[in-house]
């Protein structure tokens, strides 16, 4: 328990005032994607023109026959509780989905509904880690990963990702880190923060590493699998020998850009979706019902609105890329998907502008914030901290503006 005295000005005793919070309040950060946003929003409503560009989400409408489907729930008066892992319409609609676009078999019993993407890994964790239990992490890696593994009590194990392997891990990196307390593995592709995607056959290489641990559960976190530039997903589930041990996480938030509707899912093996629903039962119950009608739509509708949107990242990739790239000094990586650039700022460190030294990637964030007018996330928020986070999901005439404040303001510091 943790104390701080104070004097009580009047009556000169000292007392205790007991820190009123959970030990595991303070195991954890706040999101620094959420924090650099505020940031960024204070510094809009000054007057200040910002380019944000610290936040995950694409800046597209939700697709119409989706909304339309929302609107016809409320009418139909789907206002009611809902069952707690999902209508069985919808977890039939994604236990078909994963058929069609993943290979992967999960019948409508081991698929969980939740409330976003991130609900449903935290649930994942929840089920499976116990205190003490490690979970491989490979870097970088989304903000809440290794903050949701401290909640439970679990110890994040990282391993180090690097540019000149486009952060993706080795399969010798993999081996060197399981050990007998490792329980599972998870990871994203396509990356958030570096848009990096795993092939088959580099899957398929981590799959010979995982075939001699069968005790290890993979937590493949698949929300960006639409916005990939080079090719097919791939999901590890899809792999004969690992399907009765990979979580596949999913969910409507970024491929339908339905940000706000929060709605996730899970396949997962039997016992682990049924141990979710009895989290989620006694935690948050079932989702949204309107979102779940909506959910239903978008995963049987058409995907075309999809492949829209992924072609306009395409060219705001490629168009940002240019700008960066002529930046001495910025070392960009090679996104093949979600919508995020990670260059290595590691040469600006040390450096000053009006005699304030920049030490961290954090200070690069808040001097780009302030004196750039650009808002972008530090790279010690995903386990990096040579590298800045900066996506692309904002207009190509943004885009150009941010690329050139962002030259400016690096060539400003000395
Ligand atoms: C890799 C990754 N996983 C999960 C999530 C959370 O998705 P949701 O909004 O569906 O909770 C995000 C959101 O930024 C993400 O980037």
């Amino acid at each position: 328990m943790c104390f701080e005295w104070v004097r009580c000005p009047i009556f000169a005793v000292q007392f205790s005032k007991m820190d009123i919070l959970a030990q595991r309040v303070h195991v954890i950060n706040e999101p620094q994607t959420i924090a650099m946003s505020k940031m960024a929003r204070a510094l809009i409503e000054t007057g200040i023109d910002v380019v944000n560009l610290s936040l995950g989400e694409p800046d597209f409408d939700t697709p119409a026959h989706i909304k339309q489907a929302a609107k016809d729930a409320i009418d139909q008066n789907f206002t009611f509780y809902t069952p707690v892992a999902g209508y069985p319409e919808l977890r039939q609609a994604i236990s078909n989905k994963f058929l069609r676009d993943n290979n992967l078999h999960y019948a409508p019993d081991q698929i969980m509904v939740s409330t976003g993407a991130k609900h449903a890994i935290m649930n994942s964790i929840m089920a499976i880690i116990d205190p003490g239990e490690e979970v491989i992490i490979p870097t970088p890696y989304w903000v809440s990963y290794s903050e949701m593994v401290k909640l439970m009590g679990g110890k994040p194990v990282f391993i180090a990702g690097s540019l000149a392997n486009n952060y993706k891990i080795t399969p010798k990196q993999l081996e060197d880190c399981i050990t007998a307390k490792s329980k599972a593995f998870l990871f994203s592709s396509p990356c958030n923060p570096t848009g990096s995607v795993y092939s088959y056959s580099e899957l398929e290489a981590l799959v010979k590493v995982f075939d001699k641990y069968p005790e290890l559960f993979i937590i493949s976190d698949e929300i960006y699998e639409y916005i990939n530039f080079v090719g097919k997903h791939v999901s590890i589930g899809s792999f004969e020998s690992m399907k009765d041990r990979v979580i596949t996480i999913n969910g409507l938030s970024k491929g339908f850009s339905m940000t706000g509707w929060r709605l996730g899912y899970m396949g997962a093996p039997k016992q682990i979706a049924v141990a979710c629903e009895k989290i989620q039962g006694q935690y948050t119950s079932g989702a949204n019902s309107i979102t779940q009608k909506a959910a239903i739509a978008a995963i049987n509708g058409s995907l075309e609105p999809t492949y829209a949107m992924v072609e306009a990242f395409k060219r705001r990739r490629k168009l940002f890329l240019e700008g960066l790239q002529n930046i001495p000094g910025l070392l960009c990586n090679n996104p093949e998907g979600a919508f995020y650039i990670f260059p290595n700022i590691k040469s600006f460190l040390g450096k000053s502008f009006e005699g304030a030294q920049i030490n961290t990637s954090t200070e690069l964030c808040l001097y780009l914030l302030n004196k750039g007018h650009v808002s972008t996330v530090s790279g010690d928020a995903f386990g990096e901290p040579d590298c800045i986070r900066i996506s692309y999901a904002t207009s190509e005439e943004k885009i150009k503006i941010a690329a050139g404040r962002i030259e400016k303001a690096l060539a400003d510091l000395k």
